[in-house]
């Protein structure tokens, strides 16, 4: 029998390549006053952004612009909010990777509250946001957070007493995602694969969480066939490969549907204090330690057969195999392995390029969360994952 569950709204989904096309029409329907946040690079430099900004200012729109350069800090969405609040805008749109979009919605749902963000982040703040914002439309030029889908934006602050805490409530839910595969043509290997890790890891931690359900269920397997087809070809071909892009904005935006909605697991655990203490860029804190994760997941689930976990990885397993095994544990096995050699031939770097160092990792043990992993993993094994990577 199918156990209860609830599915809530989505944004309105406009997919294809030359669907950026349709931007300024959704911004006039919307208002005229519109501010723009792009990233610090690769959109300007495919020529989008350019392209873009003629297209809105051609359609008679006041346009004000900012460039989110990093992981959105409280202190930048405040310096953003304070400049906007007295001005009137009516629609904003973030053209941009995960972290524009994460500080677009920020920004959407700060400017018609008072105080800073800090006020209103989980874990950090004591208020509760009203669910107030400006419309927000999300145009992703990388395919990985799948924030175009979600409800929440993820805040950090790094260093000694860092975090990466949530802003959160079911109106944040960008009002469209405009999601044009030609925008990541020009998205550099080196993101493509930290990002398409971080879809990957969405994908598998939510088809295996224990919030999932049976729409999820549909869209993650749907989700990882797409990352098992065209990762890698995205990563080596992404300049000209339209439909590995297709596949893996596919992906993305998948991912971002079932993480809202099953929630996530422990390598999104070990993110959230690894990108807190640490510049690490969340994709590859994710790529990083899928594989040393999900070893020791299918190591502690394996005994268990009757375990709905081990019969999902059975599943992704077979997806993922390249040749055809008779023993479940075989599928398994080669899994295991594949994780493996995903994460080398990206290219992933570990963890120790960006100061993690053995005498670090117990405050990260002791910072991470399992969410809705399927399984504990015991403090040595988490340990051990992370000892894989420096
Ligand atoms: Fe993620």
């Amino acid at each position: 029998m199918t156990d209860s569950f609830q599915f809530s709204s989505l944004p309105k989904i406009i997919f294809g390549p030359g669907k950026r096309n349709e931007l300024a029409a959704e911004l006039s329907s919307r208002g005229n006053k519109v501010l723009l946040l792009t990233g610090s690079s690769s959109v300007h430099n495919s020529g989008h952004g350019d392209e873009i900004i003629t297209a809105l200012k051609t359609a008679n729109l006041e346009l004000k612009h900012e460039v989110i350069a990093h992981e959105p800090s409280p202190s930048l969405i405040d310096q953003i909010v304070e400049k906007y609040r007295p001005s009137g805008i009516q629609v904003i749109v973030a053209v941009g990777g995960g972290s524009v979009m994460d500080a677009g919605k920020a920004i959407s749902a700060m400017i018609p509250v008072d105080g800073s963000i800090r006020d209103y982040l989980e874990g950090v703040g004591e208020k509760k946001h009203p669910g107030d914002k400006i419309p927000f439309i999300a145009m992703p030029t990388t395919s990985g957070t799948g924030s175009e889908m979600t409800k929440n934006a993820v805040i950090s602050e790094v260093g000694e007493k860092g975090f990466k805490k949530s802003l959160r409530h079911e109106n944040f839910i960008p009002e469209v995602a405009i999601i044009d595969p030609e925008m990541m043509l020009s998205c550099p290997a080196k993101l493509t694969a930290a990002s398409g890790m971080d879809a990957f890891t969405q994908l598998l931690e939510s088809y295996l969480s224990t919030k999932a359900n049976p729409m999820t269920d549909a869209l993650a397997l749907q989700g990882l066939k797409q990352i098992k087809k065209y990762l890698l070809r995205a990563f080596l071909e992404g300049e000209q490969n339209m439909e590995a892009r297709s596949g893996m904005a596919l992906a993305a935006m998948f991912s971002g549907i079932t993480l809202a909605h099953a929630g996530l697991g422990l390598v999104h655990g070990f993110a959230s204090p690894l990108g807190g203490f640490y510049y690490i860029p969340h994709g590859v804190a994710c790529g990083s330690l899928m594989a040393p994760v999900f070893a020791t997941t299918i190591d502690n689930l394996q005994d268990q057969p009757e375990h709905p976990a081990i019969k999902k990885l059975i599943i992704i397993s077979k997806v993922f195999a390249d040749f055809k095994y008779k023993q479940d544990m075989e599928y398994l096995h080669a899994f295991k392995e594949k994780l493996i050699h995903i994460t080398t031939l990206l290219e992933v770097p570990m963890l120790s390029e960006f100061g993690l160092k053995e005498e670090g990792i117990q405050k990260i043990v002791d910072c991470t969360s399992h969410k809705n992993h399927p399984v504990r993993l015991t403090n040595d094994q988490l340990i051990n994952a992370l000892q894989l990577r420096i």
